[in-house]
């Protein structure tokens, strides 16, 4: 297996974007990373899409993003994994350039889904869980997430407020990145007192609905400095995992044990461990997912995770920075783009490029993309070279 490095990323703005169409924001994503590379060509491309067929209609989109970006006859394979999708195409790009198979390779993911109107979207976004025993029979997303929450208040005491404080700081964090969906500072009380969505979500703990694509470009390690124009990022390790798609079959409603899982792999791949990971990116598609993915990662003991983001260890400045972007919650969550897009983050932090959000001195990174209620999970370290 070869060394793989990332040497040029790119993400749009985020957000509902009625301008541009799904295949213009992946080429506008794909564009955007080929030239922060310096590459001329790509040898071939994987693309993250969750659910073109139900949002836009449209299938077939490795070869539609190829055609459009006007890569030439390359292969060009979509990857679906629910909200993973980016961080599984990510894999899927490493496993090419680590495996000899090709030289430069295009991942990007991308999502358009303010086309569909409320209903339908929540109907496309529940079909990532399970169809027959929780989708048909009336469970959304909020739904799910909320009955882990009160699994996770029930075991750990953890409370609104802490959940309401993952909100503050991504929505903190998202007011200095320009391309965020919702980058307006909230505080808790605003969480608390916003719309109740699914007992104990209000909207300030979702993440929003939003049109999005990004990408980054791969090649073998050691010709990284020869092809690309900045400084590369080493991929140290690369887990994925799957755990029940349906909640009731989980052990434990109050564990995302694919995430567990998926981490462990990563770390002993890159012979890292929690304490060396200078910045992460995770899955906070709710903010419980937050809470519940960081203990997961082992950054914080289970049930230690709400008091962790209290107390502020996840800022910018504490212990552990988690989602500088401002996270799904405030950068917004393109379904089959946000793995990419956590990607992009992590990159321009360990160039040190984060302008306002830049945490000082980060060398290694983690991105953490997540399936349904953690049915799937994929987990990258990544280290400046
Ligand atoms: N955070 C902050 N503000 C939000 C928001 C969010 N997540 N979602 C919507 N808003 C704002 C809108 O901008 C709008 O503001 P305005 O009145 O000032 O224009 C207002 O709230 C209502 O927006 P609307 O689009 O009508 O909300 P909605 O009720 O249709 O949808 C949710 C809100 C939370 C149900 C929807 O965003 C959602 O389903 N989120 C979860 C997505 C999901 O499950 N993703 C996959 C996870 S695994």
């Amino acid at each position: 297996m070869r060394d793989v490095a990332i040497i040029g990323v790119h993400v749009t703005k985020c957000g509902e974007i009625w301008d541009t169409s799904f295949r213009d924001l992946f080429v506008e994503a794909g564009l955007g990373a080929i030239k922060d590379s310096g590459v001329d060509h790509i040898d071939s491309m994987y693309v993250g899409c969750m659910s073109g067929g139900l949002f836009v209609g449209q299938e077939h989109i490795g070869a539609l993003m190829a055609d459009y970006l006007a890569t030439g006859p390359i292969p060009a394979t979509r990857v679906e994994s629910a909200c993973a999708s980016g961080g599984v195409a990510l894999r899927a790009g490493w496993l090419d350039v680590a495996s000899g198979n090709s030289d430069i390779v295009l991942v990007g993911g991308v999502e358009k889904m303010t086309d569909v109107g409320g209903d339908e979207a929540t109907y496309a976004l529940a079909t990532a869980a399970d169809q027959e025993w929780e989708g048909f029979n009336g469970v959304t997303f909020p739904g799910l997430y909320a009955m882990m929450a009160v699994a996770h208040m029930n075991r750990y005491k953890t409370t609104p407020e802490q959940m309401a404080a993952v909100a503050v700081k991504n929505h903190d964090n998202g007011s200095k990145n320009p391309v965020a969906q919702f980058p307006m500072k909230i505080t808790v009380d605003a969480v608390l007192n916003s719309v109740l969505v699914a007992d104990p979500l209000h909207i300030l703990d979702c993440s929003p609905v939003t049109d999005g694509a990004a990408a980054a470009i791969l090649v073998p390690a050691d010709m990284a400095s020869k092809l690309g124009k900045k400084q590369g990022v080493k991929i140290l390790g690369s887990g994925h995992a799957t755990d029940t798609i349906a909640l009731h079959q989980r052990k434990d409603l109050a564990t995302l044990e694919a995430v567990a899982k998926s981490a462990s792999v990563a770390y002993d791949t890159s012979g890292k461990k929690p304490g060396d990971i200078d910045v992460c990116e995770v899955h906070d598609c709710f903010t419980i997912a937050e809470i519940m993915a960081t203990e997961a990662l082992g950054f914080f003991e289970k049930g230690q995770g709400g008091p962790a983001v209290e107390a502020g260890d996840t800022r910018i400045g504490g212990t552990i920075p988690v989602n500088t972007s401002g996270g799904l919650k405030s950068k917004g969550h393109p379904v089959g783009a946000s793995g990419v897009s956590q990607v992009v983050e992590i990159v321009e932090q360990l160039r040190g490029e984060s302008g306002d959000r830049q945490v000082k001195g980060a060398k290694v990174g983690m991105t953490q993309n997540m399936g349904g209620t953690g049915a799937s999970s994929v987990v990258h370290i990544m280290e400046a070279m």
